[in-house]
């Protein structure tokens, strides 16, 4: 009897834990089976999350619970990931297939980073249940095809990217890039472009004529497809601790129109651009850290920075600017430093827009100006080029007479007033 009473509680151990297991949920039908079950269960946890611990790693930003799975050759998610998690980390494995489901006990989910991997095919359910995730990151992969069913599960997906796979732009995947061209999608799927077949390989599948997937493919009479040319493919976009695109040493010859306008921080160092446009980086409200330096800027146009409303550090360095024309600087008004070292700065009346702006904004840090023309004043701060100015010539151009400031001085002036 005794003997009996045992292995039937064994037996529904066993039965709880299977349900467990297939469920995936820590329901309280734990209760059942007593206190042997409990400590049989609550080894197994504390072993499972060693090996989870070992492979993931967990941190809060923010108050988000971060599970960091990178670079760990896993060909499938770790199971039984806290419920909490809010981003998840996978990039740099080695999964193959995303399966229905797979995410589905990830209710928290908001970015899902699965870049790096090896997935060629994602089964229509497999974002069930990221009922919040507006982050899903699948770039350099190996998919030629996707169903837009995918993303029917996902609903607040704002920011997709797709590039880097070897899409195959036939009419199975029309459906996909309709999706895509919806217009206001501004940030799904950017950059990707088209693998095969010929006639729209290297073509971005958000500019593609839509209407042509589906015809002949053997008629080479077609039009050629719409075509894009500068963009950050090339570019690392990161995430964490903060949105950053690394776009150092590209060969870039001009500032990406791609950008996701998102970033925090963006590095266009050791490129080839020459010069910088009106509008350049328009709508980069959060930029805050602009890295154009080891360039062949000679050129910056008045209304360049417009739209920087956040920028707060301006790295100039190594480039071949003479001076800056007025305006330029207009735009930045939360700057606190600006690098400047490393160009040509000329000390004729030209510099004075530069050198009259950062005295009024006296809270700005800069570094780097000197003189390197005209001979005269080789080796010279640009400061010390403006005051042996003044000294000349002291009667007409006073730094009060200098009308554009006057608003500013004025407002100066008032300030300091008892
Ligand atoms: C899964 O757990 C829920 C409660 O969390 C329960 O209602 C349901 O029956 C379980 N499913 C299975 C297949 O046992
Ligand atoms: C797209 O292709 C269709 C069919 O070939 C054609 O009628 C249409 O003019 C094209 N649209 C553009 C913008 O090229
Ligand atoms: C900009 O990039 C250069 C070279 O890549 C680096 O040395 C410099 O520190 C960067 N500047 C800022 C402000 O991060």
């Amino acid at each position: 009897m005794q003997v009996i009473r045992i292995i039937l509680v064994l037996l529904l151990c066993r039965a709880v834990e299977f349900v467990k297991i297939k469920n995936g949920s820590h329901g309280n039908r734990m209760r059942d089976c007593g206190k042997k079950c409990l400590k049989k269960r609550s080894t197994h946890v504390k072993r499972f999350d060693q090996f989870l611990s070992t492979i993931c790693s967990e941190s809060l930003h923010e108050n988000e619970k971060i599970m960091d799975c990178q670079d760990k050759q896993l060909i499938t998610i770790p199971p039984n990931l806290p419920r909490d998690a809010v981003h998840l980390q996978l990039a740099g494995n080695k999964i193959h297939r995303l399966k229905a489901l797979m995410f589905s006990t990830l209710k928290n989910l908001k970015s899902l980073d699965l870049q790096r991997n090896a997935i060629a095919y994602i089964e229509e359910g497999a974002f069930e249940g990221l009922d919040e995730l507006s982050t899903l990151l699948l770039q350099h992969n190996q998919l030629q095809f996707m169903s837009e069913e995918v993303f029917m599960p996902i609903p607040k997906l704002k920011y997709l990217r797709i590039y880097g796979n070897p899409w195959n732009c036939n009419c199975k995947l029309d459906q996909m890039i309709r999706k895509l061209q919806i217009p206001g999608q501004r940030n799904l799927g950017n950059l990707a472009k088209c693998e095969a077949p010929k006639y729209f390989a290297g073509h971005k599948l958000k500019t593609i004529n839509v209407s042509m997937l589906c015809q002949d493919e053997n008629n080479d009479e077609r039009p050629l497809p719409i075509q894009n040319t500068a963009d950050s493919t090339k570019c690392d976009i990161y995430l964490f601790p903060k949105s950053r695109i690394d776009c150092q040493n590209k060969g870039l010859m001009k500032v990406p129109i791609d950008i996701p306008v998102e970033v925090m921080e963006i590095d266009l160092s050791k490129n080839k651009i020459r010069q910088l446009n009106a509008k350049n980086f328009m709508n980069f409200n959060e930029l805050e850290t602009l890295n154009l330096s080891s360039n062949a800027i000679g050129y910056i146009n008045p209304a360049a920075f417009a739209g920087l409303l956040r920028l707060k550090e301006l790295d100039l360095s190594s480039n071949v600017l003479h001076n800056f024309e007025y305006g330029v600087l207009e735009h930045l008004y939360f700057i606190e430093k600006l690098v400047l070292t490393g160009n040509p700065w000329r000390c004729d009346f030209q510099i004075h827009y530069l050198a009259y702006w950062l005295q009024v904004h006296y809270n700005v840090q800069f570094e780097g100006l000197e003189c390197t023309m005209p001979n005269e004043y080789k080796g010279w701060t640009v400061q010390r080029y403006i005051k042996k100015y003044y000294e000349d010539c002291p009667k007409e151009k006073t730094i009060v007479d200098f009308d554009t400031y006057d608003s500013d001085k004025s407002e100066e002036e008032s300030r300091r007033l008892p």
